[in-house]
């Protein structure tokens, strides 16, 4: 039974009257995963994201990164950096860490948004395609981590076994799973799935390192003596995962966080890498007056590498919450099926670079390296990746 004292203290009384339809197993089920739940959490973040909600305004203690430019370096300097990144490769410095748990919601594609495919070659083809190029001309097979979460970890790991892994070795591919977070209406109150579950979400691609620690595969990696951890996203169909010259960058300066950016477009969906506090961090698009983010020159791709070291001493610190309205499917008050918008409570990977203390930026060229598979129609959507894998001869 639940406890309803403890459900009106926290504004959840509508689970009593829920429950009250229930059979008894559901009852259980329902009760158990209540008793887990911090609800003086959750109301917490529901006042502080959503009731108290604001945007980033006040930008003046926020400056431009330092940054270097790709096209500027002289062609010695590329060869010093691709040389050092292919030494680097074969003693086994570096993992690569993919995220790939997000919905391809915008795309209105319903399977993992890494299977989807563009003239027969699916996003997860293109990555890794990539790290058999570095085997064959390192000799060294990558270890690559790929993040799933519940909604697609099934769906992604038969995608895999179908293709045959796309001919890489198998097991050297890791999957593990990200963690999910409740959900709630915007009246603060829990949501019920279509299953009367409590409603969860994936928690947002800054579960990662967590995540990733509790696979066990932080250790592994030291264990591998892994020194840097490459990280992309899915959907970048231009990404260069871990090029030599990134790789040799990356181990030149030997930083906690090294950072790949594009000179944004105005007005465009992108984070925008900034210094604050002698800090690089990223101002999400999501959660920036636009005026102000055109004002900055670097955004962010999601393509970083990390020191391992730097991952292991920062992973169990705290990263907040961001807020997502989303217009999901779930039981009204009758048991019927209703779509409502929903609270989706999000980390970001990058505010994990607030523990860092030391930071570098390459900005590289968008029409080689940025070209992200994001909507249905339009900008950064199906024709324009096809489009640019195709100017690039990648298909
Ligand atoms: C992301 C960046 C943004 C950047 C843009 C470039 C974040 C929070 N924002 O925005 O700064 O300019 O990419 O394209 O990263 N993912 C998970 N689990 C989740 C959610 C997302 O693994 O719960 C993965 C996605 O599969 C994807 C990546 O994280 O690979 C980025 O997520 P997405 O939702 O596509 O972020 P954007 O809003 O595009």
């Amino acid at each position: 039974m639940l406890d309803k004292n403890r459900l009106e203290k926290y504004n959840q009384e509508h689970l009593y009257e829920y429950e009250k339809l229930m059979s008894n197993n559901e009852k259980e089920s329902l009760d158990n995963k209540v008793k887990q739940l911090d609800l003086e959490s959750i109301q917490n973040l529901y006042q502080d994201l959503y009731v108290n909600r604001k945007s980033i305004e006040d930008v003046s203690s926020v400056s431009e990164v330092k940054y270097e430019v790709k096209s500027k370096l002289t062609d010695e300097e590329r060869y010093t950096y691709e040389q050092k990144g292919y030494e680097a490769i074969r003693n086994g410095e570096f993992a690569v860490l993919l995220m790939a748990g997000g919905q391809g919601t915008r795309l209105g594609y319903k399977g993992p948004k890494g299977s989807f495919e563009i003239e027969g070659v699916s996003l997860f083809e293109l990555q890794a395609r990539q790290l058999i190029n570095l085997k064959e001309q390192t000799g060294h097979t990558i270890n690559w981590y790929i993040m799933t979460s519940d909604i697609n970890h099934e769906a992604t790991l038969e995608y895999f076994k179908q293709h045959n892994y796309f001919e890489y070795d198998a097991n050297h591919i890791h999957f593990f799973k990200q963690a999910n977070m409740v959900a709630l209406g915007e009246d603060g109150k829990l949501v019920l799935d279509r299953d009367g579950h409590i409603m969860e979400t994936p928690n947002g691609n800054g579960g990662v390192f967590k995540s990733l620690k509790d696979a066990g595969y932080l250790d592994k990696m030291e264990k591998d003596h892994v020194q840097y951890i490459f990280l992309n996203n899915i959907d970048n169909v231009l990404v260069k995962v871990l090029d030599p010259l990134f790789a040799g960058y990356t181990v030149s300066n030997n930083r906690d966080v090294t950072s790949k950016t594009i000179q944004p477009r105005e007005g465009e969906s992108v984070g925008r890498l900034v210094n604050i506090d002698c800090k690089d961090t990223v101002l999400e698009y999501s959660e920036l007056n636009p005026e102000v983010a055109n004002d900055f020159d670097n955004a962010n791709i999601g393509i970083h590498a990390f020191k391992l070291a730097f991952i292991k001493s920062a992973v169990d610190r705290e990263l907040p919450y961001h807020l997502a309205i989303k217009k999901l499917k779930q039981l009204d008050e009758d048991f019927g099926v209703v779509e409502r918008p929903t609270l989706k409570f999000e980390l970001f990977y990058f505010d994990i670079f607030k523990y860092g203390t030391s930071f570098i930026t390459l900005q590289v060229p968008r029409e080689e390296e940025f070209s992200p598979l994001k909507n249905k129609e339009g900008k950064d959507s199906v024709e324009t990746a096809t489009e640019d894998l195709k100017r690039m001869g990648l298909i």
